[in-house]
């Protein structure tokens, strides 16, 4: 069996910029699908993809998944980076779904089989104020959620995750100073039953992000999520000598190399990983391996620039992983859904696979051409973020 073609579907169904690659077979029907969604520069994968990546592997065995990997990998000489990484991931994954549908199995067979029945997701609330994010919360656990990301709006400036606030700048001291005093309304008024989450998106100097990992010590987070920028991963080693705040970190990492420090010397609990910014479904399964030794949990990056095939992946691994932490979850709208036939279903709080071989998910291509990329002053680009004085942030 040879490798016939390989391209990439460009589309939009509500509005996010999805990149998915097909791989295509000699043998007749059987094809694999997987997601290089890197949704701010989608047409630089793209010609990765179809100038590069074709070229080099028409006329391959798709069964050599790790080979083709490693090969694909160094043919660029120079590698990383999150525009090779997902033409890589498109490839990576769209091959295990091959195997798969050869097999017969669905893809999380091919990785060791169910480690549990279904897969626990956070989902996201937002509110204005402390009572909105509260109420959104119990709306979550009246449907069976057990985990809920919380943010709210901070009076007067911008913020991560939750609508309202005022100006569109940005201060890290009022937000440090709400988000606390948010937690505390939480604890106190939701008690322990529900498992609280919070993204600080890495906007805030390191000192004032172990300062917040501190106070919120007494709320007993989950997890707090990207309290550096991935330039200041140093600051772990301090974090770590004063606060047992479990902390989530690594959804801006290319290189899976990125992570063995932090996972090594026990200074994170969560890797927040983006499948297709790493190289696919290869590469996450031999980091969430390595983990499993340092008692480091998974907590796939799950939002909506990941492609459904992605969360699809994403399942597979959460079902087959020992070291499973949680999930992410995204909500595909029904243009997304009729796209992508064989989304996971979301089900008390929980996603569930489709029992079909390989990813069990298919792409209806005449359909997802109805949905181009929608128009955008940055075509798509990370808008900005700036203090009140002017200075962009990160991110
Ligand atoms: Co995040």
């Amino acid at each position: 069996m040879k490798i016939t073609n390989v391209k990439t579907i460009l589309t939009a169904p509500d509005g996010i910029r999805l990149v998915v690659v097909k791989v295509e077979t000699s043998e007749p029907g059987l094809y694999g699908l997987g997601c290089a969604t890197f949704t701010q520069r989608p047409l630089a994968v793209a010609t990765a993809v179809d100038e590069y990546l074709k070229p080099f592997l028409i006329g391959k065995d798709p069964s050599n998944i790790e080979d083709i990997f490693q090969t694909s990998f160094v043919s660029s000489y120079w590698r990383n980076g999150p525009v090779l990484n997902n033409a890589l991931s498109g490839v990576d994954i769209a091959l295990w779904d091959i195997m798969g549908k050869r097999a017969g199995m669905p893809v999380y067979q091919l990785l060791g089989g169910k480690c549990r029945e279904a897969v626990p997701l956070y989902a996201h609330a937002g509110g204005s104020d402390f009572q909105e994010v509260e109420e959104n919360i119990r709306r979550y656990m009246a449907q069976g959620y057990r985990y809920v990301r919380s943010q709210v709006a901070i009076p007067g400036y911008a913020t991560y995750g939750a609508a309202g606030g005022g100006t569109p700048a940005f201060e890290p001291t009022p937000y440090v100073n709400t988000v606390i005093k948010l937690f505390a309304h939480l604890r106190e008024r939701l008690g322990d039953e529900v498992e609280l989450l919070h993204d600080v998106h890495e906007r805030i100097p390191p000192i004032q992000a172990i300062n917040l990992a501190k106070a919120l010590e007494p709320y007993h987070l989950f997890f707090l999520e990207d309290p550096f920028a991935p330039e200041d991963v140093d600051y772990f080693q301090l974090m770590r000598q004063q606060t047992s705040t479990p902390i989530a970190m690594g959804e801006l990492f290319n290189n899976p190399n990125e992570y063995v420090h932090l996972i090594k010397d026990r200074l994170i609990d969560f890797i927040r990983v983006h499948i297709s910014q790493i190289g696919g479904i290869s590469p996450a399964r031999k980091l969430a391996a390595f983990c499993e030794f340092f008692g480091v949990r998974t907590a796939w990056h799950g939002p909506g620039d990941v492609s459904p095939v992605g969360h699809a992946a994403n399942v597979a691994l959460d079902l087959a992983c020992y070291n499973f932490g949680i999930q992410e979850q995204h909500v595909f709208g029904e243009k997304t859904k009729a796209v992508f036939p064989g989304c996971p279903e979301i089900r008390d709080g929980c996603y569930w696979a489709t029992e079909a071989p390989g990813l069990g998910m298919d792409l209806d291509e005449a359909l997802a051409a109805r949905f181009p990329f929608p128009e955008h002053p940055l075509n798509g680009g990370w808008a900005p973020v700036r203090r009140r004085d002017g200075t962009v942030i990160r991110p």
